[in-house]
C-alpha cells in the first residue's frame, strides 16, 4: 500500500468549484466582488500584510486578496494562491499579469487540505471565504498550520449563519422551499460550515492553533441596484443550491418562481416605487485570527 498522500482530498468541492461555480464567479465577478470585498478588506487590514512576508491565500479564487497581499508585501515578499479552480486560478493569473506593482506571486491548483504547503514556510496565512469547505476541517487547518512559521498567523473571514446573512439566505431559503430541498447539515462543507462560534474555536484548537480571536464583522450590503429586483433573485438563484432545478424549468415557470421570490425580497427594497433602486441586505461575517504553535 502507498503512503502518499492524494493530490485531492475533496473531489465533490473540486468538481464543484471547476464545472460549475468557478466559471460562474469568473462571469459574475463584479457581483461577488461587491458581496465580499468589504469583508475581505476587513480581514486584510486585521492581516496587517507587512513587506518582506511570505504569505498563503487559501482558497484564492480570482485573485482579488491575492493581488492585494503582494502590493502588501513587496518586491522583497512572496505570496502564492492556492485553489482548486482552474478557471478560477486562469482569472487570478491574467489578473496579476494585468496589475502593475504586483511582484512575487505564484499560483498552485491544489487541495489545501492535504497539499503540502511548506513546513514553516509562511509568515500569513490569509483567507477570505476560502476554507469553509474542507471535509475534514482539523485536518485542512492542520495542513495550513504546518505551512506557517512558529508564531505565524492566520488571519480569515468565513460567513456567520445563514438567518444572520439575509442576502444569501432570502433567495436560497425561498427556493428550498419551492423545490423541496432539505436544508444541509450545518456543518456540512460549505459557506456556512464555519458559522457556530463555538465549533470553529474547537475545531482550530484541534488544529494546532492558540490565541483564537473570533470577530464579528456584521455591515449593510448594497446590492442589485440599476436593474430590476427579478434580475437580482435570477443571480442569486443561479448561485444558490436550487440552480439546477430552476435551469431545468420552462420560461414561464422560471418568471414565475422569480416573481415569488422576489416578494420575499419586498422588505428589503431601499425604494418601493423603483424597481431598480436596489437592496440594502444584512450581512454577517466571523473576522478570525489566531497563531501557530
Ligand atoms: C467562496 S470562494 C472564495 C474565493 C475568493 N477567496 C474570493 O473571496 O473571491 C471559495 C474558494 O475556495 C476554493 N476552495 C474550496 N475548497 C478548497 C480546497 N480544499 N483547497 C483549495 N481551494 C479550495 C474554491 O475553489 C473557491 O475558489
Amino acid at each position: 500500500m502507498s503512503d502518499t498522500k492524494p493530490a485531492i482530498v475533496n473531489t465533490q468541492q473540486e468538481q464543484f468549484w471547476n464545472d460549475v461555480a468557478g466559471p460562474l464567479w469568473v462571469a459574475a465577478e463584479d457581483q461577488t466582488e461587491r458581496q465580499t470585498a468589504p469583508f475581505g478588506e476587513a480581514a486584510l487590514a486585521r492581516a496587517a500584510p507587512a513587506p518582506g512576508e511570505a504569505v498563503l491565500d487559501v482558497g484564492c479564487g480570482c485573485g482579488a486578496t491575492t493581488a492585494a497581499l503582494a502590493v502588501a508585501a513587496g518586491v522583497a515578499g512572496r505570496v502564492v494562491g492556492v485553489d482548486l479552480s482552474a478557471p478560477m486560478l486562469a482569472r487570478a493569473a491574467q489578473r496579476v499579469a494585468d496589475q502593475p506593482g504586483v511582484a512575487q506571486v505564484e499560483f498552485r491548483r491544489v487541495d489545501a487540505q492535504v497539499a503540502d504547503l511548506g513546513p514553516d514556510a509562511f509568515d500569513l496565512v490569509f483567507s477570505r471565504f476560502g476554507v469553509m469547505f474542507f471535509a475534514d476541517p482539523v485536518a485542512g487547518f492542520g495542513n495550513l498550520r504546518r505551512a506557517l512559521a512558529p508564531g505565524g498567523r492566520l488571519v480569515f473571514v468565513c460567513w456567520q449563519t445563514p438567518t444572520a446573512n439575509p442576502w444569501m439566505a432570502v433567495v436560497n431559503r425561498g427556493a428550498a422551499e419551492i423545490y423541496g430541498l432539505e436544508a444541509p447539515p450545518h456543518d456540512a462543507p460549505g459557506p456556512f460550515s464555519l458559522a457556530d462560534r463555538s465549533r470553529l474555536e474547537r475545531i482550530l484548537k484541534a488544529a494546532g492553533f492558540v490565541e483564537v480571536e473570533v470577530a464579528p464583522h456584521e455591515l449593510v450590503l448594497h446590492l442589485g441596484a440599476g436593474q430590476p429586483v427579478g434580475d437580482w433573485v435570477h443571480e442569486r438563484l443561479m448561485m444558490g443550491p436550487a440552480r439546477t432545478m430552476y435551469l431545468e424549468e420552462s420560461p414561464d415557470r422560471q418568471r414565475e418562481v422569480r416573481d415569488l421570490l422576489s416578494v420575499r425580497v419586498d422588505p428589503f427594497r431601499i425604494d418601493a416605487a423603483d424597481l431598480t433602486a436596489g437592496l440594502e441586505l444584512p450581512a454577517a461575517a466571523w473576522i478570525v485570527e489566531a497563531r501557530a504553535r
